[in-house]
């Protein structure tokens, strides 16, 4: 249909005559000739209609933006280059103008930044922009990359299946209904998290997948209802295995997708000296602020805010010191505020460092009347405050402290322009093995059920659960988790151990279960792994904020196809089929 792409039309092509097939990108009609950018996937043409080729001329006054054509003529070079256009030098003089498909009139314009819901709805149409284009090409590179590292090094690509057991990840699953087997249910994979662990200790060594998994969860930038990761396994291995070899396989992408070398070794933090230094278990070291724990200074003030979480062992009492943030206004120190309320802080002190030099008497703040002057002295001291500084501080429980604090430290490092520009990677290791769910009065496991514990003893894990750590690992890029894994569990009994401790009784992890804790008692090798979310990655390389971006067809916040209408409701006849009767207040709710 064609013999050459419009964005790659070049000077060595002039005198030939030349097919082209796209979209027209803009249009310029005059009186004697008309002027058509014609745009396919890889970039524009200019393509000219004169006046004396009447056929081609009366067709070009019937095109509109969009419309699909194809054009033949005779390559010419331009008389005024255009610069900006990689094509610019040259343009295809119309022979044929040839109107493959109309398009009607369009519901926002291409290159104007259209609303999301619109972009979502005609996603066709919002794909044809040349910045979407790039940003998936991006990621597909990117794929083309990881595959060919590991396919190199020997990893196995095995599918694992899609209807399938509950995958624990910590989201709700997604359930299709058996129609054979009236009222069962199969559960899309959260993700191959088992499949890949029985795959060791079936002897494949290494495997790999890019695997899509579906999670129920709560949606947001960073998260789809479907979404994929590069999955991978290793037999025989421990930490240092695993996070050696993934680091250099994201070195090597990073240098042949983005041109970009990453630190040679990626530093490592416990999870508790990220919560600590950063209020966040992915910390962005892109931001040079840090939190410092001050209760030791205000265990003895009156202040009951401060005072009682500085001498509960549950409490905490972070402070935050931002350089130069001193003239800050009311306004401003208000909305951060109300910004660190939605994180459950009930309020959030601050100190403006006016004068360090005039003691007490230098310092504006809500809160420095309740503060003895060696407890000021050591909470200043403590942060490193200057003068022109602010200060704010957090007190209460320690979760909700560490969370708003370590949300104030993000926001305040992005409204002041302090991330700086670059890759920050890091790898956050020894989290904790267990989380006490307060709600469901139980523990549930950080990483999943299936990670192993750093103590080996059974006995020991069972005393030592509340502060038990995990053999788990995640890897951070500029704020964002771009990957988790972990070393598992290879014994069965450690494996009960661990599932009973969650509250897990021996029938429901036999009915869950069982086949993993068979399959462990068949000499099960030790094992670790890892995955990484590719989404995330492909986002951070064609450096938009939203997954979205990067996925030719992305769920909104709720959960919907715009462009296919999913979910959508089913015809009765189907329903019967699949044994499903549909409650009478859902059918009505929307
Ligand atoms: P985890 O749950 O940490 O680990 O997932 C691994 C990585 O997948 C990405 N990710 C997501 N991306 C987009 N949308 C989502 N809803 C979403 N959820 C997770 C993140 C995350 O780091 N089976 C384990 C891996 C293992 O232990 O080997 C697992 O799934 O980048
Ligand atoms: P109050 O005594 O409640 O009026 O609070 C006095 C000051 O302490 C105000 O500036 C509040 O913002 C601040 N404050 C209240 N609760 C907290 C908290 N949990 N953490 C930090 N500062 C707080």
């Amino acid at each position: 249909m064609r013999t050459h792409h419009c964005g790659l039309i070049d000077e060595s092509l002039v005198g030939q005559t030349v097919t082209l097939c796209g979209w027209v990108n803009t249009l310029r009609l005059q009186s004697h000739v008309a002027f058509v950018d014609l745009r396919d996937h890889e970039g524009l043409a200019q393509v000219v209609i004169e006046r004396d080729n009447a056929a081609a001329f009366a067709t070009a006054g019937e095109i509109g933006n969009e419309y699909c054509l194809r054009v033949t003529g005779t390559l010419r070079k331009r008389l005024a280059v255009n610069d900006k256009l990689k094509t610019g030098t040259v343009e295809l003089l119309a022979d044929t103008l040839e109107i493959l498909n109309a398009a009607k009139d369009l519901p926002f314009a291409l290159h104007e930044h259209p609303n999301e819901e619109m972009r979502l709805t005609y996603r066709y149409l919002d794909l044809r922009r040349p910045e979407m284009q790039a940003m998936l090409r991006k990621r597909i590179r990117l794929v083309q990359a990881l595959r060919r590292y590991l396919d190199e090094r020997g990893f196995q690509d095995i599918e694992t299946p899609i209807l399938t057991k509950a995958t624990p990840e910590g989201a709700r699953d997604y359930l299709v209904p058996s129609r054979v087997h009236p009222g069962q249910f199969y559960a899309l994979p959260q993700s191959p998290q088992l499949f890949k662990q029985i795959l060791m200790m079936a002897g494949f060594d290494r495997y790999y997948q890019i695997a899509r998994c579906f999670r129920d969860e709560d949606l947001r930038a960073d998260r789809q209802p479907e979404f994929t990761q590069l999955d991978l396994e290793f037999a025989f291995v421990e930490e240092h295995d695993v996070q050696d070899f993934v680091e250099e396989l994201i070195r090597h992408v990073f240098r042949e997708v983005q041109g970009v070398e990453l630190d040679a070794v990626f530093p490592r933090m416990t999870w508790a000296e990220a919560m600590r230094r950063f209020g966040s278990d992915k910390p962005d070291l892109r931001i040079a602020l840090e939190l410092v724990d001050v209760a030791d200074a205000l265990k003895q003030v009156e202040f009951k805010v401060f005072a009682e979480p500085a001498n509960d062992p549950a409490g905490r009492v972070a402070a935050l010191r931002v350089p130069g943030a001193a003239t800050l206004s009311r306004k401003e120190i208000d909305t951060l505020t109300e910004f660190v309320a939605r994180y459950g802080a009930r309020g959030l002190a601050w100190l403006k460092v006016e004068d360090l030099a005039k003691g007490r008497d230098g310092i504006h703040s809500p809160v420095v009347k309740f503060l003895d002057d060696a407890a000021l002295a050591t909470l200043l001291a403590a942060t490193g405050a200057h003068s022109g500084d602010m200060v704010f501080v957090g007190a209460g429980g320690w979760k909700t402290v560490t969370d708003f604090m370590g949300a104030l430290r993000l926001k305040i490092g992005k409204d002041r322009g302090l991330v700086e520009d670059g890759w920050k990677p890091l790898w956050v290791t020894d989290f904790p093995m267990f989380e006490y769910d307060a709600e469901a009065q139980r523990y549930v496991a950080l990483h999943h059920p299936f990670t192993a514990p750093k103590i080996d003893d059974i006995a020991d894990l069972r005393t030592h659960a509340a502060t038990a750590v995990s053999r788990g690992y995640d890897m951070v890029l500029n704020g964002n988790e771009i990957g988790g894994g972990s070393i598992r569990i290879h014994r069965p009994d450690m494996q009960s151990a661990v599932f009973e401790l969650l509250g897990i009784g021996a029938a429901e992890a036999e009915a869950k279960f069982g086949f993993l804790l068979k399959a462990l008692k068949f000499g099960a090798p030790p094992h670790g792994g890892l995955a990484f979310g590719i989404d995330r990655i492909a986002a951070l390389m064609a450096g938009t904020e939203s997954i979205r971006d990067v996925i030719a067809f992305p769920k909104t916040t709720s959960a919907q196809d715009l462009m296919t209408d999913a979910p959508s409701p089913i015809a009765a006849l189907q329903l019967q089929e699949l044994h499903v009767q549909v409650l009478a207040d859902a059918a009505t709710a929307h």
